[in-house]
């Protein structure tokens, strides 16, 4: 029976100082499969593929590849065993070429001299396998993440891999990049490549996956065969519980006569003239497709980058914040879309980091707070249910969607009264995505604050928002209030300034 099975977890316990990550989990990967791993931020699903790969050592349990037996693996058992893991964050060498990080650690030579030319050649036609258009000398610093990723795929095939695990590939890419990456995951099966494909997408696992496997809190929950399956069964198994609605509900809460923030004819370096208002406890969604202006728009609030001309009214003053740190002074927060970039310090704890613009407010206060602190940062960890042994762990010992939620938690934590979140959900679990909506619903209704929301899932924006403004090129192209909102409308005046052009 086993020799259907390429890769073989089994009983798999991995314990961390104060965690148990996984209790005892099964997995088996079928030759030529796609087999989505599903289950809520810090199920364990990454420290899982980790043990495949010799990143994570288990304490107990057994690998088997190919009907070999390990007790654990090392990265030159994993590579020897077909096995290659693109991880949640990818670890390439930005300053070198799409080659030469095709090659890393085992470059090919010409007696001693590194061989440039034929890693080269060898690149274009790694690349040309798997249909992709990259050149193999661009820098990888000059690539998108999309195509950062794609080198990644390509470094795993060139190294004969056999076993491809992806952990949350979609989450950093565009709508467009996700179809391309679809596209070679899609080749690689037909090629006999067998996939572990982990996302909190479902609609992904439903258009790949051939089986799915869900685990929760460290446990094997349940093995489906996708087109048997339905998704309320998925999320009550992920999440434990029945979730009966997606967006909670909230009580009409603005109040249309404070205008919190005016933008008059703000013009950036992409966005032109852009003009709109947003009112005290409104939700203001911001539509668009990737590209359309609406970061630029909210780094501009934000003092991160300036603008050109035009004008911000804020709490009935003409502001200009030259930095971000004049922004938060005003009471402006920007949850940024690059959480791991601009946001977490990793090496800090969740109670530091959930406390942190406090700290940075207050910084003429000698005496720190340490109950103030300690009883905000529960308040956090508590609302939005961070999976934690305690307030203390560091940041880097979290799970991706538990390290997003510290983020948040901290922004809400600041008492600012304007929020602007970027793209707020993007790898968090649904169950978690619910308690982070409540969270920005208690902010506007029952703390009278004020938010801009930008987000990339439609569902979203229309769930939450208010109102929705969609931008194009740079510009506002569209305001839809709640009756307005569908899927179509938002849709067409994303696209309209691209129908304008090509009508002339
Ligand atoms: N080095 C570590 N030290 C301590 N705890 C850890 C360490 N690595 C992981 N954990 C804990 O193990 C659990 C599982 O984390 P893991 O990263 O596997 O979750 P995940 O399912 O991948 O979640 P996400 O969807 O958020 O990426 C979490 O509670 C996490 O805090
Ligand atoms: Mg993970």
């Amino acid at each position: 029976m086993s020799e259907n099975y390429v890769l073989q977890l089994q009983h798999i316990r991995k314990e961390y100082p104060g965690v148990v990550a996984l209790k005892d989990v099964t997995l088996e990967l079928k030759a030529g499969e796609i087999l989505a791993l599903i289950g809520e931020n810090g199920a364990g699903k990454s420290t899982l593929i980790k043990c495949c790969s010799g990143a994570v050592i288990p304490t107990s349990g057994k690998i088997i590849v190919n009907g070999k037996e390990f007790s654990s693996m090392t990265p030159q058992l994993a590579s020897e065993n077909g096995i290659a893991i693109i991880y949640q964050e990818f670890n390439n060498v930005k300053e070198l070429s799409a080659a030469e990080n095709l090659f890393l650690g085992h470059p090919i030579r010409k007696g001693i001299i590194v061989d440039k030319k034929a890693m080269e050649a060898e690149a274009a036609r790694a690349f040309e396998q798997l249909h992709i258009r990259i050149n193999p000398k661009a820098l990888m610093k000059d690539l998108t993440v999309g195509y950062q990723q794609m080198v990644e795929i390509a470094k795993a095939i060139q190294q004969n891999a056999r076993i491809l695990i992806m952990d949350e590939p979609s989450a950093p890419l565009t709508s467009a990049e996700v179809e391309s990456m679809f596209e070679v995951v899609e080749l690689l099966r037909s090629q006999g490549v067998s996939i572990i494909y982990i996302s909190h997408r479902l609609e992904e696992i439903y258009r790949l996956s051939d089986r799915i496997v869900v685990i929760r809190d460290g446990e094997y929950v349940k093995t489906l065969i996708t087109k048997d399956s339905q998704v309320e069964e998925l999320i009550q198994l992920m999440v434990g519980r029945e979730l009966t609605e997606t967006y909670p509900p909230r009580g009409n809460c603005i109040d249309e006569n404070e205008v919190i923030l005016e933008l008059k004819n703000l013009t950036g370096n992409g966005d032109k003239n852009i003009s709109l208002k947003l009112h005290k406890g409104e939700i203001l969604g911001l539509g668009g497709l990737v590209g359309a202006g609406r970061t630029e728009l909210v780094e501009m609030i934000f003092g991160a980058v300036p603008k050109k001309s035009g004008q911000m009214v804020y709490k009935g003053r003409d502001i200009e914040p030259k930095s971000p740190r004049e922004a938060i002074d005003l009471g402006i927060a920007l949850v940024p879309e690059d959480r791991k970039r601009h946001g977490a310090m990793l090496g800090i704890s969740i109670k530091n980091n959930i406390n942190m613009p406090i700290y940075e407010r207050d910084s003429h206060l000698s005496v720190v707070d340490e109950k103030l602190e300690m009883s905000t940062a529960e308040k956090y960890r508590d609302s939005m249910a961070i999976k934690t042994p305690n307030l203390h762990q560091l940041i880097k010992n979290l799970s991706g969607g538990n390290q997003q939620k510290v983020i948040l938690g901290r922004w809400m934590a600041a008492k600012s009264e304007l929020i602007i979140f970027d793209e707020p959900t993007r790898g968090i679990d649904v169950g978690a995505k619910y308690e982070i909506y409540k969270l920005m619903n208690d902010l506007v209704e029952k703390e009278g604050k004020s938010i801009i929301m930008i987000s990339s899932e439609m569902e979203e924006l229309m769930g939450m928002s208010d109102r929705i403004i969609v931008l194009a090129e740079g510009e506002v192209t569209g305001e839809l209030s709640k009756e307005e909102f569908t899927q179509e409308s938002i849709m067409t005046y994303a696209s309209a300034a691209a129908k304008e052009e090509e009508i002339q």
